[in-house]
Protein backbone atom coordinates (compact mmCIF):
# COMPACT_ATOMS: atom_id res chain seq x y z
CA UNK A 1 0.00 0.00 0.00
CA UNK A 2 0.94 3.85 -0.75
CA UNK A 3 0.05 6.81 1.02
CA UNK A 4 0.50 10.12 -0.86
CA UNK A 5 -1.49 13.21 0.60
CA UNK A 6 -3.91 14.37 -2.15
CA UNK A 7 -4.89 18.32 -2.02
CA UNK A 8 -8.19 19.53 -3.96
CA UNK A 9 -7.90 23.15 -4.79
CA UNK A 10 -10.86 24.52 -5.88
CA UNK A 11 -13.07 27.33 -6.37
CA UNK A 12 -14.92 27.50 -2.58
CA UNK A 13 -13.03 25.33 -0.51
CA UNK A 14 -9.30 23.61 -0.19
CA UNK A 15 -9.18 19.80 0.78
CA UNK A 16 -6.75 17.49 1.47
CA UNK A 17 -6.39 13.95 2.82
CA UNK A 18 -3.85 11.05 2.61
CA UNK A 19 -4.79 8.45 0.13
CA UNK A 20 -4.11 4.83 -0.44
CA UNK A 21 -3.09 5.13 -4.29
CA UNK A 22 -3.84 1.00 -4.72
CA UNK A 23 -7.50 1.26 -3.84
CA UNK A 24 -8.42 5.42 -3.67
CA UNK A 25 -9.31 4.86 0.09
CA UNK A 26 -8.96 7.61 2.44
CA UNK A 27 -6.75 7.17 5.18
CA UNK A 28 -6.60 10.26 6.81
CA UNK A 29 -9.75 12.83 7.42
CA UNK A 30 -10.27 15.27 5.19
CA UNK A 31 -8.88 18.58 6.05
CA UNK A 32 -10.68 21.49 4.66
CA UNK A 33 -10.08 25.29 4.64
CA UNK A 34 -12.00 27.76 2.67
CA UNK A 35 -10.09 29.22 -0.49
CA UNK A 36 -9.40 32.51 0.44
CA UNK A 37 -11.26 36.05 -1.50
CA UNK A 38 -9.86 37.22 -3.07
CA UNK A 39 -8.03 34.37 -5.01
CA UNK A 40 -4.56 35.54 -5.23
CA UNK A 41 -1.34 33.26 -4.99
CA UNK A 42 0.28 34.37 -1.96
CA UNK A 43 -3.14 33.67 0.14
CA UNK A 44 -3.97 30.69 -1.75
CA UNK A 45 -0.36 28.98 -1.34
CA UNK A 46 -0.40 30.08 2.39
CA UNK A 47 -3.28 28.08 2.67
CA UNK A 48 -2.02 25.31 1.20
CA UNK A 49 1.21 25.40 3.79
CA UNK A 50 -1.44 25.44 6.24
CA UNK A 51 -2.99 22.49 5.31
CA UNK A 52 0.02 20.44 4.44
CA UNK A 53 1.51 21.54 8.00
CA UNK A 54 -1.73 19.79 9.45
CA UNK A 55 -0.45 16.28 8.00
CA UNK A 56 2.68 14.39 9.71
CA UNK A 57 4.16 13.74 5.77
CA UNK A 58 7.40 13.92 4.16
CA UNK A 59 6.91 12.70 0.37
CA UNK A 60 5.07 13.57 -2.93
CA UNK A 61 2.31 15.69 -3.25
CA UNK A 62 -0.17 15.35 -5.72
CA UNK A 63 -2.53 18.57 -6.34
CA UNK A 64 -5.35 19.51 -8.46
CA UNK A 65 -6.15 22.89 -9.79
CA UNK A 66 -9.65 24.71 -10.84
CA UNK A 67 -7.68 26.10 -14.07
CA UNK A 68 -5.74 24.59 -17.70
CA UNK A 69 -2.96 23.25 -15.93
CA UNK A 70 0.29 22.62 -18.20
CA UNK A 71 3.74 21.15 -17.25
CA UNK A 72 3.40 22.50 -13.28
CA UNK A 73 1.67 26.26 -14.87
CA UNK A 74 -1.60 27.88 -14.95
CA UNK A 75 -2.87 28.17 -18.15
CA UNK A 76 -5.76 30.17 -17.66
CA UNK A 77 -7.71 31.22 -14.25
CA UNK A 78 -11.25 30.29 -14.48
CA UNK A 79 -12.64 31.30 -11.26
CA UNK A 80 -9.59 32.41 -9.73
CA UNK A 81 -7.77 36.24 -9.71
CA UNK A 82 -6.60 37.15 -12.75
CA UNK A 83 -2.79 37.13 -10.92
CA UNK A 84 -2.58 33.78 -11.20
CA UNK A 85 -2.08 33.78 -14.89
CA UNK A 86 1.11 32.07 -15.87
CA UNK A 87 2.39 30.96 -12.00
CA UNK A 88 4.46 27.94 -11.75
CA UNK A 89 2.08 26.58 -9.73
CA UNK A 90 4.15 23.13 -8.56
CA UNK A 91 7.45 25.32 -7.67
CA UNK A 92 5.20 28.09 -5.58
CA UNK A 93 3.71 24.98 -3.60
CA UNK A 94 7.15 23.37 -3.18
CA UNK A 95 8.93 26.07 -2.25
CA UNK A 96 5.96 27.24 0.54
CA UNK A 97 6.01 23.56 1.72
CA UNK A 98 9.46 22.17 0.87
CA UNK A 99 7.99 19.23 -0.55
CA UNK A 100 7.89 17.96 -4.22
CA UNK A 101 4.55 18.42 -6.26
CA UNK A 102 2.64 17.25 -9.18
CA UNK A 103 -0.22 19.69 -10.48
CA UNK A 104 -2.78 19.25 -12.58
CA UNK A 105 -5.74 20.15 -13.84
CA UNK A 106 -9.21 19.15 -11.39
CA UNK A 107 -11.96 17.43 -13.22
CA UNK A 108 -8.54 15.22 -15.11
CA UNK A 109 -7.95 14.48 -11.41
CA UNK A 110 -11.41 13.26 -10.78
CA UNK A 111 -11.62 11.65 -14.16
CA UNK A 112 -7.97 9.82 -12.96
CA UNK A 113 -9.78 8.59 -9.88
CA UNK A 114 -13.19 7.20 -11.37
CA UNK A 115 -11.08 5.65 -14.61
CA UNK A 116 -8.27 3.75 -12.60
CA UNK A 117 -10.24 3.01 -9.50
CA UNK A 118 -14.37 4.09 -9.36
CA UNK A 119 -17.13 4.08 -11.96
CA UNK A 120 -15.06 4.19 -15.20
CA UNK A 121 -12.79 0.96 -14.42
CA UNK A 122 -12.83 -1.05 -17.62
CA UNK A 123 -14.67 1.53 -19.90
CA UNK A 124 -13.33 1.65 -23.41
CA UNK A 125 -13.58 4.57 -26.12
CA UNK A 126 -14.33 8.19 -25.58
CA UNK A 127 -14.94 8.63 -21.85
CA UNK A 128 -15.95 11.86 -20.50
CA UNK A 129 -16.27 12.90 -17.15
CA UNK A 130 -18.05 16.22 -15.79
CA UNK A 131 -17.69 16.82 -12.73
CA UNK A 132 -20.01 19.91 -10.88
CA UNK A 133 -19.21 22.55 -8.30
CA UNK A 134 -18.04 25.75 -8.82
CA UNK A 135 -17.43 25.68 -12.38
CA UNK A 136 -18.18 22.64 -14.69
CA UNK A 137 -14.97 20.84 -15.69
CA UNK A 138 -14.75 17.91 -17.64
CA UNK A 139 -11.95 14.59 -18.12
CA UNK A 140 -11.69 13.31 -21.43
CA UNK A 141 -10.08 9.68 -21.90
CA UNK A 142 -9.93 7.43 -24.80
CA UNK A 143 -8.94 4.33 -24.04
CA UNK A 144 -7.89 5.23 -20.16
CA UNK A 145 -5.70 7.45 -21.73
CA UNK A 146 -6.28 10.86 -20.01
CA UNK A 147 -6.58 13.71 -22.98
CA UNK A 148 -5.68 16.39 -20.49
CA UNK A 149 -7.04 20.34 -20.58
CA UNK A 150 -10.60 19.80 -21.90
CA UNK A 151 -12.51 22.40 -21.12
CA UNK A 152 -15.66 21.78 -21.62
CA UNK A 153 -17.49 23.79 -19.39
CA UNK A 154 -16.30 26.62 -21.59
CA UNK A 155 -18.53 26.11 -24.92
CA UNK A 156 -20.90 29.20 -25.05
CA UNK A 157 -24.44 28.31 -24.54
CA UNK A 158 -27.14 30.26 -24.16
CA UNK A 159 -26.63 34.22 -25.28
CA UNK A 160 -22.73 33.19 -26.17
CA UNK A 161 -22.21 32.62 -22.44
CA UNK A 162 -20.20 29.60 -21.38
CA UNK A 163 -22.21 27.14 -20.09
CA UNK A 164 -20.51 26.86 -16.89
CA UNK A 165 -22.27 30.31 -15.86
CA UNK A 166 -25.51 28.92 -15.64
CA UNK A 167 -25.09 25.33 -15.39
CA UNK A 168 -22.36 24.83 -12.57
CA UNK A 169 -23.91 24.00 -9.12
CA UNK A 170 -22.81 28.36 -8.18
CA UNK A 171 -25.44 29.08 -10.39
CA UNK A 172 -28.17 26.61 -9.39
CA UNK A 173 -27.35 28.03 -5.62
CA UNK A 174 -26.69 31.79 -6.17
CA UNK A 175 -30.08 31.81 -8.97
CA UNK A 176 -32.41 29.70 -6.30
CA UNK A 177 -33.32 27.15 -9.51
CA UNK A 178 -35.17 24.21 -8.15
CA UNK A 179 -34.02 21.10 -9.58
CA UNK A 180 -36.15 20.39 -13.00
CA UNK A 181 -34.88 24.08 -13.61
CA UNK A 182 -31.70 23.35 -13.34
CA UNK A 183 -31.35 19.78 -14.59
CA UNK A 184 -32.42 21.30 -17.94
CA UNK A 185 -29.81 23.58 -18.28
CA UNK A 186 -27.41 20.57 -16.80
CA UNK A 187 -29.16 18.63 -19.90
CA UNK A 188 -28.37 21.32 -22.58
CA UNK A 189 -24.77 21.38 -21.95
CA UNK A 190 -24.76 17.55 -22.10
CA UNK A 191 -26.56 17.59 -25.28
CA UNK A 192 -23.87 20.08 -26.75
CA UNK A 193 -21.03 17.65 -25.23
CA UNK A 194 -22.47 14.77 -26.98
CA UNK A 195 -23.03 16.72 -30.41
CA UNK A 196 -19.47 18.08 -29.91
CA UNK A 197 -17.76 15.09 -29.22
CA UNK A 198 -19.59 11.96 -29.64
CA UNK A 199 -18.60 9.80 -26.57
CA UNK A 200 -19.09 6.73 -25.91
CA UNK A 201 -20.33 7.15 -22.29
CA UNK A 202 -20.48 10.43 -19.62
CA UNK A 203 -19.64 10.40 -15.93
CA UNK A 204 -21.08 12.53 -13.75
CA UNK A 205 -19.00 13.59 -10.84
CA UNK A 206 -19.33 16.31 -8.07
CA UNK A 207 -20.96 16.78 -4.90
CA UNK A 208 -23.89 17.28 -7.16
CA UNK A 209 -23.82 14.27 -8.44
CA UNK A 210 -24.86 12.21 -5.33
CA UNK A 211 -28.13 14.05 -6.14
CA UNK A 212 -28.44 13.07 -9.63
CA UNK A 213 -32.23 11.21 -8.80
CA UNK A 214 -33.06 14.89 -8.22
CA UNK A 215 -32.13 15.61 -12.24
CA UNK A 216 -32.35 12.40 -13.75
CA UNK A 217 -35.90 12.56 -15.02
CA UNK A 218 -34.65 16.13 -17.10
CA UNK A 219 -31.76 14.13 -18.45
CA UNK A 220 -32.38 13.25 -22.56
CA UNK A 221 -28.95 12.14 -24.26
CA UNK A 222 -28.57 8.74 -25.55
CA UNK A 223 -24.63 7.88 -24.15
CA UNK A 224 -24.68 5.65 -21.35
CA UNK A 225 -24.22 7.89 -17.90
CA UNK A 226 -22.34 6.60 -15.24
CA UNK A 227 -22.33 8.54 -11.54
CA UNK A 228 -18.72 8.85 -10.03
CA UNK A 229 -17.75 6.83 -7.19
CA UNK A 230 -15.91 9.13 -5.07
CA UNK A 231 -18.07 11.82 -5.54
CA UNK A 232 -16.26 14.95 -3.53
CA UNK A 233 -13.28 13.08 -3.26
CA UNK A 234 -12.29 11.99 -6.65
CA UNK A 235 -10.03 15.14 -7.09
CA UNK A 236 -8.20 14.62 -3.96
CA UNK A 237 -7.96 10.82 -5.18
CA UNK A 238 -6.84 11.76 -8.87
CA UNK A 239 -4.52 14.01 -7.58
CA UNK A 240 -3.19 11.28 -4.82
CA UNK A 241 -2.55 9.04 -7.89
CA UNK A 242 -0.70 11.70 -10.31
CA UNK A 243 1.43 12.59 -7.35
CA UNK A 244 2.48 8.93 -6.83
CA UNK A 245 4.51 9.22 -9.65
CA UNK A 246 6.38 11.75 -8.95
C1 LIG B 1 -12.19 25.64 -15.10
C2 LIG B 1 -11.74 24.23 -15.28
C3 LIG B 1 -12.07 23.44 -14.04
C4 LIG B 1 -13.54 23.59 -13.68
C5 LIG B 1 -13.90 22.87 -12.41
C6 LIG B 1 -13.64 25.70 -14.70
O1 LIG B 1 -14.01 27.03 -14.46
O2 LIG B 1 -11.99 26.39 -16.29
O3 LIG B 1 -10.35 24.18 -15.53
O4 LIG B 1 -11.76 22.09 -14.25
O5 LIG B 1 -13.87 24.95 -13.53
O6 LIG B 1 -13.24 23.41 -11.31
Amino acid sequence: MREILGIDVGGTGIKAALVDVESGTLKSDRHRVDTPRPAKPDAMTEAVKRLVGEFDYDGPVGCCFPTVVVDGHARSVSNLDEAWRNVQIDETFERATGLPFVVINDADAAGIAEMQLGAGQGLGGLVIMITIGTGLGSGMFYNGQLIPNSELGHMAGKDGEPFERYASKRARIDEELSWPEWGDRFNAFLKRVDRVCSPDHLIIGGGTSKKFELFQDCITVQTPIHVARFLNNAGIIGAAVAGADR
